[in-house]
C-alpha cells in the first residue's frame, strides 16, 4: 500500500524551506515595524463560530469547511481563516478593556475543501493581520500598507491595490434591493450559479467569473452610488490618503469579497504573474463581526495573505531568498579508534556553538570528503591515529583545499575566527 499526501495538500521539502523561512522572517519584521503583536488561536473552533462569523451563505460555510464531530459529540471545524477566531479571542479575553486599537498578526495553516489548482490548496498557510477597535480610515490605510510593505520587502514588484466599499447595515440593504431587481429582470441570461445566489447572496453575483455574466456585471448598479453619508465620507477619506501616497490603486466596483462580515472598505493587493489567482491578499473592514459573535460592538479591519501565493509570485519574478546556513564543519575519521574520538569532537564543537556534522557509516575518507563538499561546509576536520596520538587535528579549508595540522587547543579559536587559519606549509 502506497500513501500520498491528501489531495490539495503538499509537503514542504528541505530545498523549499529557504522561501518559507524568508517569508515568515520578513512578516515578523514588517509586522513589528508597524507595531503589530503576534497572537495564536486554535486550529479548530466550534463550527457555529464560522457559521455566524464568516456567514452561512458563503462558499466557505456552504461547501468548504472541514467539519467533524469530536468524541464528545460537539461539532468542530478546522479554521478556514483566522479573523473569526481572533475576534472570538478578543471578546473572550475582554481585550476591549485594554488600550485601543489592538494590532494583531498571526501565521499558520488554514483549511478549505476547494478544487485544488495553482495557488489554491486545501491546506494553505495564511499571514493574517487585524486591527481591532478603530473606525479611522487612517487605520484602513495602515493595514493596506502593512500588506504592501510585506510584498515590497520580499522584493515583489508590479503591485496594485484594488479597493471598494461594501457599505454598512444602513445603506447596503437599499443597494441589495436595487441589485436584486436589476438581476431579477435579467434572470434568463444568468448562469446557473448566479441564479442560485441571487436571493441568498446577491452581492456575489458581481464576483462571477462566467463569461456570459460579464456584460451584466459591467452594467449593474454600483454600490458606491448608494453609500450613506457616513460610508461615503469614510471611503472618500481613505481615497484621499491613497491619492497622496501615489501608489497604484483602482476602485473596483466588482470587488465584494467572499465573506459576509465585511462593511465599508474592502481591498486586495494584486501582483502580476500568478495568473487567475492574482490576489496575493484580501481583506477589509468588519465593524459588525465582534458584536455578532457575542462581544461588544467594536470596529475592526484586517487582511490575510496566502504564503503559497507569495512564494509562487517570488518564483515567477525570479526572486531567490537568502540561502539557509548549514553546518560549518564536517568531521571525518579513519578507523575505529578515530571514530570514538570523532564522536567526542563533533559533540564538543556543537557545545561551542559551532555547527558540526559527520557522515559516520565507516565510509572511505574520499566518501566523507565528498559529503562535506556536498554540504558546503567551510572546514573538514580529519582524525586518524596519528592525530589522536599527537593531540592534533588536521583541518582542511574547503574553499581552497589548504590543509594544516593544528593542536586541539587552537582548533576552536580557528573555527571561531579568533585565530588565523595557518596558511604556511
Ligand atoms: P480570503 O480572501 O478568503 O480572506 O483569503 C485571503 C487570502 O488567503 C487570499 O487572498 C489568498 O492569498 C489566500 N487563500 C485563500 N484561500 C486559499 C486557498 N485555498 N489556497 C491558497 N491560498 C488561499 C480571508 O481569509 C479573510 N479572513 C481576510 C481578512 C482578514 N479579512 C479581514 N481580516
Amino acid at each position: 500500500m502506497k500513501f500520498q499526501a491528501p489531495k490539495g495538500t503538499y509537503d514542504i521539502l528541505p530545498e523549499e524551506q529557504a522561501y518559507w523561512r524568508h517569508v515568515v522572517a520578513r512578516t515578523h519584521h514588517v509586522c513589528q515595524l508597524y507595531g503589530y503583536e503576534q497572537i495564536e488561536v486554535p486550529v479548530f473552533e466550534e463550527t457555529a463560530l464560522f457559521e455566524r462569523g464568516v456567514g452561512d451563505t458563503t462558499d466557505i460555510v456552504e461547501k468548504e469547511m472541514y467539519t467533524f464531530p469530536d468524541r464528545g459529540g460537539d461539532s468542530m471545524t478546522l479554521r478556514p481563516e483566522f479573523t473569526a477566531g481572533i475576534c472570538r479571542a478578543y471578546a473572550e479575553h475582554g481585550l476591549h478593556g485594554r488600550p485601543q486599537p489592538m494590532r494583531f498578526y498571526a501565521i499558520g495553516p488554514a483549511f478549505r475543501y476547494e478544487r485544488p489548482q495553482a495557488g489554491r490548496f486545501r491546506q494553505f498557510f495564511q499571514i493574517d493581520v487585524e486591527v481591532v477597535g478603530s473606525q479611522d480610515p487612517a487605520i484602513d490605510l495602515e493595514v493596506m500598507l502593512v500588506a504592501w510593505h510585506l510584498y515590497e520587502d520580499m522584493g515583489i514588484r508590479g503591485l496594485s491595490f484594488q479597493v471598494n466599499s461594501t457599505g454598512c447595515p444602513v445603506c447596503r440593504p437599499g443597494y441589495l434591493d436595487r441589485l436584486k431587481s436589476y438581476y431579477a429582470d435579467r434572470v434568463d441570461t444568468l448562469c446557473e450559479e448566479c441564479r442560485r445566489r441571487l436571493h441568498r447572496n446577491p452581492l456575489r453575483l458581481l464576483d462571477c467569473k462566467n463569461e456570459s455574466c460579464q456584460p451584466l456585471i459591467e452594467a449593474a448598479p454600483r454600490i458606491l452610488d448608494f453609500l450613506c453619508p457616513e460610508c461615503d465620507g469614510h471611503f472618500a477619506e481613505l481615497r484621499s490618503y491613497l491619492d497622496a501616497l501615489a501608489r497604484p490603486y483602482r476602485v473596483n466596483h466588482r470587488l465584494v469579497r467572499g465573506l459576509d462580515y465585511y462593511t465599508k472598505t474592502v481591498f486586495e493587493v494584486w501582483a502580476q504573474g500568478i495568473g487567475a489567482q492574482n490576489a496575493v491578499c484580501g481583506g477589509g473592514r468588519y465593524d459588525g463581526l465582534i458584536e455578532m459573535i457575542g462581544g461588544p460592538s467594536t470596529p475592526a479591519i484586517g487582511f490575510a495573505s496566502g504564503i503559497e501565493r507569495i512564494i509562487l509570485t517570488m518564483k515567477s519574478e525570479g526572486i531567490t531568498p537568502p540561502a539557509l546556513s548549514g553546518p560549518r564543519v564536517c568531521v571525518a575519521y579513519l578507523g575505529r579508534e578515530a571514530k570514538a574520538a570523532a564522536v567526542a569532537l563533533t559533540q564538543e564543537l556543537r557545545g561551542q556553538n559551532i555547527g558540526t556534522t559527520a557522515l559516520w557509516e565507516n565510509r572511505s575518507l574520499k566518501a566523507q570528503m565528498k559529503n562535506a563538499d556536498r554540504l558546503g561546509t567551510d572546514f573538514t576536520l580529519i582524525l586518524g591515529t596519528d592525530e589522536i596520538a599527537a593531540g592534533t587535528v588536521t583541518i582542511r579549508r574547503m574553499a581552497d583545499s589548504v590543509q594544516q595540522t593544528v593542536s586541539r587547543t587552537d582548533l576552536v579559536e580557528i573555527l571561531n575566527g579568533r585565530k588565523e587559519f595557518p596558511c604556511s606549509s
